[in-house]
């Protein structure tokens, strides 16, 4: 089994954005980034709509033809409906704050486990598959398993920053972390600060890592290389070409 790459396009949208109009065209680089081997596409809305819009999010739903993960806050309703609505493979419960630049943290699944459990159980009977970001803490990985999602990606914010200094270290907690989750019955992606760097270490210590989406490295390492190979190159480091 390998590792999916879901392609994170809010980068794309943010560019966008600066400049009013439709260039880079969104829809057209989700195209592309499945033409060239990417197996999802990643969106993660803002209540404040500052990169990905809600419009963009129907308009992508008309034409991905691989798997697509929407990330967002469950609290905030516009969330909660359009997800509904487009019914996409995979929604990813993320606690985001307002205003937050990016995801910093994952969920107290203790803390809001009976929240959770209601927002799974509504999703999943929709056809709709649930992953509840968290770090990789063994108690917020049990209490994630108590809502009845079958997924959770693994925040790796803190893999990618000490992986400089000592890797052994770095993949140590979220080697446990997915043992841990696996021995429990759930599947795991991963997200956060993901780059060619450190990609291959994660993917080759973390056993049954189903998908990583990977966002801001993946759209830099473009500029450089083009996008066919930046998503070439990542593919490599999942042992996928
Ligand atoms: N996973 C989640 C839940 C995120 O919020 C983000 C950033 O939007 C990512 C993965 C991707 O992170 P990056 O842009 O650093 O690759």
């Amino acid at each position: 089994m390998s590792t999916k790459l879901s392609v994170n396009i809010n980068k794309i949208a943010t560019l966008r954005n600066s400049r009013g109009g439709n260039v880079p065209d969104l829809l057209k680089v989700a195209i592309d980034c499945e033409r060239y081997g990417a197996q999802g596409i990643t969106v993660h809305p803002r209540p404040d709509e500052r990169h990905i819009r809600y419009r963009d999010i129907l308009d992508l739903k008309a034409i991905i033809t691989t798997e697509f993960n929407i990330e967002g806050n469950p609290r905030e309703k516009k969330f909660l409906d359009l997800v509904l609505d487009v019914k996409p493979t995979q929604v990813t419960l993320v606690p985001d704050e307002i205003g937050q630049v990016t995801s910093d943290h994952g969920w107290d699944t203790i803390t809001h486990k009976s929240f959770l459990t209601d927002i799974v159980a509504l999703f999943n009977s929709n056809g709709i598959r649930t992953s509840i970001f968290v770090d990789p803490n063994f108690k917020m990985i049990e209490a994630a398993k108590e809502t009845g999602t079958t997924r959770i990606e693994l925040y790796t914010e803190n893999y990618a920053k000490y992986y400089t200094n000592n890797r052994l270290e770095a993949i140590n907690l979220y080697k446990t972390a997915a043992l841990r989750a696996k021995e429990i019955g759930l599947e795991i992606n991963a997200g956060h600060d993901l780059n060619l760097e450190n990609l291959g270490y994660f993917a080759e210590n973390i056993v049954g890592l189903m998908e990583v989406s990977i966002g801001h490295a993946l759209i830099s390492d473009a500029l450089y290389f083009g996008l066919e190979n930046a998503i070439q190159l990542y593919l490599r480091k999942l042992k996928q070409n």
